[in-house]
Order: structure tokens, then C-alpha cells, then sequence
């Protein structure tokens, strides 16, 4: 199928695997739930088993899968319009990541930047599994026929590796089967940065707790890190060009903007001529009143973990129900014969 006919289909994913921060409510979460509102189909997924490439204590997993379905369904995605579920309860997400494993090769794997900073130094003690995540994800997408991917700026390379393997199945079958997907990487909180440092990305994995905001703090520790969070002693210019050279003063105004859904520009306007010890207050009262309410909504969510795990069942009934057909072909094209009677 021609992918401009195609219908669109959106999917995303979000790893279970520690608290959710202010970057994944700002660079995903939000962009997810304005998907859903525009009227897309939307399937949005805790990659349970992205999460065990690195090591996971099974009960912080089983407690950081609920605490993320929460957190969609407090930031706003209604389970009865967007299909919400944990990858691990849907196997053709696997069985297709290993058909992908087998057309995806070595050195484009090798290339992925969040393979080689994950795996550091020693790269003999990562898991096969971190190698092999890229496949993984171009499965996630790939069994339901999905078209747009809304993500983060750091998962760009990954959609990269998508689209080449759809290509490559596509050119090696003699197929027009998988759609080459269109990355939806938009916004000004495509890459919230960390609030000790500038230049690295704010992330649920930093040692430093003060790095980021999560979704579970109380306004008190939101205060307290937003007042610590490392600025300079430089007035706001008066442009974004003036902004150059000052990654922590950058990240605040960004991250203003992007909590007030305004322009980082307007941002400038409203701002320009201050010290950051007055546009701070602004930024954490602002903070505060966004951020207090979905974690508000997620503590409720969380006092019933049962209503959690049944609405994760049902949404990976449904999505099973999408991707079993488009697998069964997948083998079908592969040449694997299909001939269970149940
Ligand atoms: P992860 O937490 O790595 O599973 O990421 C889930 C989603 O949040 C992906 O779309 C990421 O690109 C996005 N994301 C994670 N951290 C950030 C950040 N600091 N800024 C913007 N988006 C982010
Ligand atoms: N790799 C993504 C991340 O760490 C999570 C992910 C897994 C994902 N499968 C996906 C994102 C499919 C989009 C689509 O952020």
C-alpha cells in the first residue's frame, strides 16, 4: 500500500524503568495526549521489556509499569480512545523483533548512540538485549501497521533504524508491507535538559535526584529543585540569540514556555531584563500548578493497582487483536508455514 494511503495510526512507548520526569511529561506524554485529542487512533505502550535490557528488580518494575499507566491516564490519555497496555502482554511484539533481528545488521546496531553511552566502557558485559532494543522498538511500531511515532529528540536515531528496517524487509521480500514511519519529533520540549547541567538530558537514570523533576514529587521538593536548578548571573537577553553559550538558561525558559504551551520567544518578551532570581518564583508557581494536579491524579490512580492491571489487560487485548493478523502475514511473506488449527 502506497504509505500516503495509509491510515494514520499512532504509536508510542515509554520505559518502565524508574520514576517519569517533567522531560517525559513535556517531550512525550503531552504530545500523546494531544494525539488521542486530535482524533488519531492512538496505542501507547510501558515497554516492560525495553526496561529489563538494563538490570530491574522485578517489584519496581511490576510498581514502575503501574506508576507510568498512571501517569498517561493522569496526564490525560483516556484508555476507552487510545489503546493503553505493557508490551510483555502482547508476544507478537517479540516474535516480530526476532524476524527484525534477522534483517537488521550488526553495524547498524552498533552505531546507536544509546547502545554505545548505555553500555559504556564495557561493551563485552552489555546485555544481547540492549544490542538488539533497536529491533525490539521497530517491532513495537511495525506490528500494528503504525505510521506516526511522537517521541523525544534522543529517540530520533532509533526511528532512523525503524525506517531502515522496514525498507530493507520491504526491498528484501519484494513487498510494499511495512509503512516507513514519519518521526513526530515537534514542540520546544523535544529535549528538557537537566537542572544541574545544561548539556545533559534530563533523565529518569541520573544519579542525581536534583537533575530532574519527577511526576511523583510534592511541591516542596518541585520548589526546592527549581530554586537550586543551575542558571547564571546574567539578566534574560532580550532575544533567543542572546540565549547562546548558556545551555541552563536556555533550559529554563524553554521549559516555561513549553509548561505555558507559549513561544520560548514570548517567553523572552515577557522576561527579558530580569535576573533569574525573579523569573524563577514565576517558573516554579507555574510549575507547581501544572505538575501538582497529574501527580494528584496519579496517587488516586495508584490506590487501586487491580483497576490498573485490568485496564492493561484490556488494552492489550485489543492491541493483540491488531498486531496478530499483521504478524501472521509477516510469516506468511517470510515463508514460514501456518498451519495450527487453534
Ligand atoms: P524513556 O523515559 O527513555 O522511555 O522515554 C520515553 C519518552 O520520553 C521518549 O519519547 C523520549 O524521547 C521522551 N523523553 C525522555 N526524556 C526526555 C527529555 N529529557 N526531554 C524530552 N523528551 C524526553
Ligand atoms: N526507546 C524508547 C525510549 O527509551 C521507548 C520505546 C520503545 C519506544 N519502543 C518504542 C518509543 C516505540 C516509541 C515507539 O524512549
Amino acid at each position: 500500500m502506497a504509505d500516503a494511503a495509509r491510515p494514520k495510526r499512532v504509536f508510542s512507548g515509554i520505559q518502565p524503568s524508574g520514576n517519569l520526569t517533567l522531560g517525559n511529561y513535556l517531550g512525550a506524554l503531552k504530545r500523546f495526549v494531544q494525539m488521542q485529542e486530535s482524533g488519531f487512533e492512538t496505542i501507547y505502550c510501558m515497554v516492560d521489556l525495553h526496561a529489563i535490557t538494563t538490570w530491574q528488580e522485578p517489584e519496581d518494575l511490576r510498581n514502575a509499569t503501574r506508576q507510568a499507566a498512571a501517569a498517561f491516564m493522569a496526564s490525560g490519555i483516556n484508555p476507552e480512545r487510545s489503546i493503553l497496555f505493557n508490551q510483555s502482554q502482547v508476544p507478537a511484539h517479540t516474535e516480530l523483533a526476532w524476524i527484525f533481528n534477522c534483517v537488521a545488521r550488526m553495524g547498524w546496531l552498533g552505531r546507536m548512540t544509546q547502545f554505545k553511552d548505555k553500555a559504556g566502557k564495557n561493551r563485552e558485559n552489555a546485555s544481547v538485549g540492549l544490542f538488539a532494543y533497536p529491533a525490539l522498538m521497530a517491532a513495537d511500531i511495525l506490528v500494528y501497521h503504525a505510521t506516526h511515532v511522537p517521541v523525544g529528540e534522543d529517540q530520533k536515531q532509533h526511528l532512523e533504524l525503524t525506517r531502515d528496517v522496514a525498507i530493507k524487509f520491504n526491498h528484501d521480500f519484494k513487498v510494499d508491507f511495512f509503512p516507513v514511519i514519519e518521526p513526530v519529533i515537534k514542540g520546544t520540549a523535544t529535549r528538557v535538559m537537566s537542572l544541574r547541567d545544561g548539556q545533559q538530558k534530563m533523565s529518569k537514570s541520573d544519579p542525581s535526584d536534583m537533575s530532574r523533576i519527577n511526576l511523583t514529587d510534592n511541591e516542596d521538593t518541585i520548589r526546592k529543585k527549581l530554586r537550586r536548578a543551575r542558571t547564571d548571573s546574567e539578566p534574560i537577553s532580550d532575544s533567543l540569540q542572546g540565549l547562546e553559550g548558556r545551555p541552563e538558561a536556555r533550559n529554563l525558559i524553554n521549559i516555561y514556555a513549553a509548561l505555558a504551551e507559549i513561544q520560548p520567544d514570548e517567553v523572552i518578551r515577557q522576561f527579558a531584563g530580569c535576573l533569574f532570581s525573579e523569573f524563577k518564583p514565576a517558573l516554579i508557581d507555574l510549575a507547581v500548578a501544572t505538575i501538582a494536579p497529574v501527580t494528584e491524579k496519579m496517587n488516586g490512580f495508584m490506590r487501586d493497582p487491580a483497576e490498573i492491571d485490568r485496564i492493561l489487560g484490556v488494552g492489550a487485548d485489543n492491541a493483540a487483536s491488531i498486531a496478530e493478523p499483521i504478524l501472521h502475514e509477516t510469516y506468511e511473506i517470510v515463508g514460514m508455514i501456518r498451519s495450527r488449527t487453534m
